[in-house]
């Protein structure tokens, strides 16, 4: 596996891959890799000629400079996980490397960018969209791939992607969860023991709002879900959302639903966690 720290070096490499014909598949992380993030690597190897993935801690999407700080990072231990799963290429560069001078872009995506992450984490999505549209531009793959817990960056890097005329394949994949429900995230280390065993009725609400689709007024389950939550130690919900997978506007009752998901993002402690589920109406 070759790890590369300059875009000059690893564009050399890639372009003498693409040269030769063979396909590239891209994986975007900011490191601390987990299952979930492995899971897309390995799809990756499956698909493609040859798969890179990025470990890069974008600071321009941090909207509070404490969650930048206490970001985990773990790169030799990133590199290790990399290598066992196939991975060919790491391009893990320094902020200067990105970011040689002030960021001036500016994304607007519409609606899908004002709810939600979008609503609670102010230039979130653009930080998001400034590095992935770089990545993109560095690495030039055929595919990449996102994971479905950040179920709203996906459907931003989808829009990302179609408004910049890339050539490039989105892939959403599965969420990955630990074998209690909790979805996988680079955050879940930070997470006390006792928050951690708190942590899967997280999972648990969202498979309750499920089985509510249809049963009572939508509403009523939104007010029971975040009663639920916000009664357990340290909890703090930020949102509890059901919208359309499509447009992510929240649907007003059952009866609009056609395609929808629930979300939910709240605080443990001093630690974000999100997640969300498909809802299949009428089950
Ligand atoms: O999902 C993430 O880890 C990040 O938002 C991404 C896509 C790597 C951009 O920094």
């Amino acid at each position: 596996m070759k790890i590369y720290h300059s875009i000059k070096d690893i564009q050399r490499d890639i372009l003498a891959q693409k040269a030769r014909g063979l396909s590239i598949g891209f994986v975007p992380t900011m490191g601390a890799l987990h299952r979930g993030h492995l899971s897309l690597l390995e799809r990756s190897v499956k698909e493609n000629d040859i798969s890179i993935c990025s470990i890069f801690v974008n600071p321009i999407q941090f909207n509070h400079k404490q969650d930048l700080e206490k970001y985990p990072r773990s790169p030799e231990e990133d590199c290790k996980k990399l290598d066992n799963a196939g991975c060919d290429i790491v391009f893990a560069p320094s902020a200067g490397e990105m970011y040689p001078e002030e960021v001036k872009e500016h994304y607007d995506f519409g609606q899908i960018e004002r709810v939600m992450e979008g609503e609670h984490r102010p230039g979130h999505f653009n930080g998001v969209a400034v590095v992935v549209k770089r990545l993109f531009d560095i690495c030039m793959p055929h595919k990449a791939y996102f994971g479905e817990k950040d179920f709203q960056q996906l459907a931003i890097i989808k829009a990302l992607v179609e408004q910049q005329n890339m050539s490039v394949e989105i892939m959403g994949c599965p969420i990955i969860r630990e074998g209690d429900g909790l979805a996988m995230s680079s955050r879940n280390v930070r997470l006390s023991p006792e928050e951690r065993s708190i942590a899967p009725a997280i999972f648990k609400t969202l498979n309750q709002i499920q089985q509510k689709a249809g049963q009572e007024p939508l509403q009523e389950t939104i007010r029971k879900a975040k009663a639920y939550l916000n009664s357990l130690p340290g909890m703090k919900v930020e949102y509890i959302q059901i919208t359309d997978e499509q447009s992510l506007m929240p649907v007003e009752s059952w009866d609009d639903a056609n395609q929808i998901r629930a979300f939910i993002a709240l605080f443990l402690g001093d630690v974000r966690l999100i997640d969300n589920l498909k809802i299949i109406y009428g089950l």
